[in-house]
This record gives structure tokens, C-alpha cells and sequence, in this order.
């Protein structure tokens, strides 16, 4: 009798084991796509706060107001992309530094969203370099604090002109779609 209670007790350990872990793995994947929408949205509200908070209409805008900005969230997208095994993509057709130039596939993305301002994310699964991912996409958009650095060309602070010869991503007006965010959360 006994020994048939702690056999049947481990039966009952073996499969609500088993089970655990199989949910466990779904809910991995769930949380970890979640996230990715959590991180781009995250990017998203600091770069705008950020903006509002140094640019003022009298502020004098240096490499520092840079650092502060578009800077500080270059640093926050490493910190994530380090701490949360995921590949953080920001891409424009218009773009500052050539590594955020749109592949032909992300211009393909960049057009649907500028086709239906309604379309606020996409969720998709995309192949690069042999692995899969799931992909997570935002648009971004232009604000009147974005202006002082992404504004008409030939109001540019110093330091964007000299630092950034080939650089695009001017002549924008608020409103306007300034590229997107991606967040790609490996799936094998
Ligand atoms: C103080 C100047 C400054 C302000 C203000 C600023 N940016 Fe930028 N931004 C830059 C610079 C410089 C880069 C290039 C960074 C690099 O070298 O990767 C950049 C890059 C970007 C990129 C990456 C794509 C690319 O072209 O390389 C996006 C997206 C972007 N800015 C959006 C915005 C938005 C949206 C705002 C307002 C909420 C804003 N920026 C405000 C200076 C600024």
C-alpha cells in the first residue's frame, strides 16, 4: 500500500514535471516577445522625453545636446541588445549613420507604415544570416524637439554637418515618419 502511494506520488511529480516545463518554453517565448514590444516602446518614449527635456528654444545645440539625446539612446539599445540577447535595428530611408540605412526589405516595411498611419506595430518572422527571429516593429516619428538636429539642412548644429558628410536625415517637418524600430528576438 505504501509503496503504491510513493509510486503513484512519483508519477504525479513525473508529469506535472513534465508538463511545467513544456509551458514553461511557451511562456518564455511569450514573455520574450512581449518584452521586445516593451524594449522598442521603451526606446521610442526616451529618445521623445529626452528631446523635450534638452531642447529649449534657446538652447545651444553641441555634440553634448547629441549625447544627451540620440546619444544616450545609442547607449540604452547596446544595454538591451547585451542584456536581453535580441538585435535592436533602427532603419530610415533617410538616414544619418550608414549603419541605419534601410535594407531593401526593411524599405519595404517603412512603406507600409507610411501607407496607413493607423499601422502603430508589426509582428512578423523574419530570416537573417541563416536563423529566424521574431521581429518586432514600430514606426518612429518626427516631433517639434527632433527639429533642432533633424530639421532643415542648413540649420544643422556644427557638429552634425562636419561629423556626418553623407548625412539624410534632415528637412523633415513634425508629423512625418522618420524611420522604424525593430526588435528581433531569436527563435532558434
Ligand atoms: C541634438 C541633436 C539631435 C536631436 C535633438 C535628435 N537627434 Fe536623432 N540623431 C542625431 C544624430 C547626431 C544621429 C546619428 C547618431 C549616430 O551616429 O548613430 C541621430 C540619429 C537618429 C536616428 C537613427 C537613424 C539615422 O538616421 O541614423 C533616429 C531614428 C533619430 N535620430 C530620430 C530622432 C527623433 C525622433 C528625434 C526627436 C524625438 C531626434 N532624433 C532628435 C541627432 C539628434
Amino acid at each position: 500500500m505504501k509503496r503504491r502511494l510513493v509510486l503513484s506520488l512519483i508519477s504525479v511529480f513525473a508529469f506535472s514535471g513534465i508538463s511545467i516545463a513544456a509551458e514553461g518554453g511557451d511562456i518564455t517565448l511569450e514573455h520574450k516577445k512581449d518584452n521586445a514590444a516593451a524594449n522598442a516602446a521603451e526606446i521610442i518614449e526616451m529618445r521623445s522625453s529626452l528631446a523635450k527635456e534638452f531642447i529649449k528654444p534657446d538652447t545651444e545645440i553641441t555634440e553634448d545636446t547629441f549625447k544627451k539625446v540620440c546619444g544616450a539612446v545609442k547607449k540604452r539599445v547596446m544595454e538591451i541588445t547585451e542584456k536581453e540577447n535580441v538585435k535592436i535595428r533602427h532603419a530610415t530611408l533617410k538616414n544619418r549613420n550608414a549603419a541605419n540605412a534601410a535594407t531593401p526589405e526593411e524599405a519595404e516595411l517603412i512603406k507600409k507604415f507610411s501607407a496607413d498611419n493607423n499601422m502603430t506595430e508589426l509582428r512578423d518572422t523574419v530570416r537573417k544570416d541563416g536563423k529566424e527571429f521574431f521581429r518586432y516593429t514600430r514606426p518612429i516619428y518626427v516631433e517639434e524637439a527632433c527639429l533642432a538636429c533633424h530639421g532643415s539642412k542648413d540649420a544643422r548644429p556644427k557638429f552634425i554637418v562636419e561629423k556626418y558628410p553623407e548625412d539624410k536625415a534632415y528637412d523633415y517637418k513634425a508629423g512625418d515618419l522618420r524611420g522604424i524600430i525593430s526588435v528581433l528576438v531569436p527563435l532558434n
